[in-house]
């Protein structure tokens, strides 16, 4: 599965415990991350491979994972260093839990769970331009369990003709729904689509009127997206205002997802739970309808559902997503 090989959020930096072990999943691999004594992050297959037991139910012991069943220890790299039953025995090299490769970006643990072949390319990190961006204050949002394909999650943030009715009165209203002609363009990562407008009533959590607000989206990885809202008259005064918004998914289970978003905004005084309350209100209003989406595989094959023109967007993303192989939450 090329999924394998791409980097993949799986939890929140500060949800990882200093001295306990936290229990992931990442495409239906049960994961177990752990900080050593460093406190650098760990992910490693939640199995012990004595006999089976999951080590999330261990403990963290002088920066080694303990198993719950018999006490054996690994040290960061997997290898086991310990087996209390025999105080004496030095483990050979190939005692070892199973060890996947780990980062952080984005206030998030990112790990892929296979490295690409040697004559094949790297897979990118999914980038996110605010990141460096110091005019633009970061937080993050979630995560939220959600009983959707991560595809399908994707697709809902690309879309703007659902504004005016799962979010009317927020970022759309029923009467204003027309979308106008936007472009999409194919990118190594998936596609860009650029101005793309919508009239919103409360666009933003500052917004004092309505406001013709354009975005640009962009696709960042199979499971990753980004939103750009440019520049809108009357919101406040910050010069260079935009407003960018990072989605990240753990595909989970096909069907079952865990997702964060991570907000770049140019406000630095609303206080943390103000500026999530609005991301918050704005994606438990999609979350009923995209847990409803039937099949909840997204259809690779164009035939299977309906498009117009305002959908440009969610083919490219179905096309990008058939070119680049996935077939993990796809049908
Ligand atoms: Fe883990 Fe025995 S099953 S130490
Ligand atoms: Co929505």
């Amino acid at each position: 599965m090329i999924e394998q090989q791409h980097w993949h959020p799986v939890a929140g930096v500060d949800d990882v415990p200093a001295a306990a072990p936290l229990a992931a999943q990442l495409l239906e691999q049960p994961l177990v991350l752990w900080r050593d004594a460093d406190g650098a992050i760990h992910a490693f297959a939640d199995r012990c491979p004595h006999r089976g037991a999951r080590l999330s139910l261990g403990r963290v012991e002088g920066g080694r994972l303990e198993c719950p069943y018999h006490g054996w220890q690994f040290e960061g790299g997997g290898r086991c260093m310990h087996v209390p039953a025999l105080p004496q025995f030095q483990p050979p090299a190939g005692h070892r839990a199973g060890a996947f490769e780990v980062r952080q970006a984005h206030g998030l643990v990112w790990v892929r769970l296979a490295a690409p072949a040697a004559d094949a390319a790297e897979l990118p990190q999914p980038a996110f331009a605010a990141e460096d961006d110091a005019r633009l204050r970061k937080l993050n949002c979630g995560p939220y369990d959600v009983a959707a394909s991560a595809p399908r999650i994707i697709e809902n943030f690309l879309d703007m003709s659902h504004f005016g009715f799962v979010h009317e009165g927020w970022l759309g209203a029923r009467s204003a729904a027309a979308i106008d002609a936007y472009e999409v363009e194919p990118t190594p990562t998936g596609l860009r689509a650029t101005g793309c407008k919508a009239w919103q009533p409360q666009s933003n959590l500052h917004s004092t009127a309505a406001a013709q607000v354009e975005y640009t989206y962009e696709v960042t990885g199979p499971y990753t997206a980004v939103l750009t809202k440019l520049p809108e008259a009357g919101t406040t005064a910050v010069e260079g205002w935009r407003e960018s918004i990072a989605l990240y998914i753990c595909p989970l289970t096909p069907e079952t997802s865990r997702v964060w978003f991570r907000l770049a905004v140019a406000d630095f005084d609303s206080p943390d739970e103000k500026l999530r309350a609005f991301q918050h209100t704005i994606f438990t209003q999609d979350q009923p309808v995209l847990e409803s989406q039937m099949p909840k595989r997204l259809p690779l094959d164009l035939r299977a559902e309906l498009h117009t023109a305002a959908d440009k967007a969610s083919s490219a993303y179905r096309r990008h997503l058939k070119t680049s192989g996935i077939t993990f939450g796809v049908c």
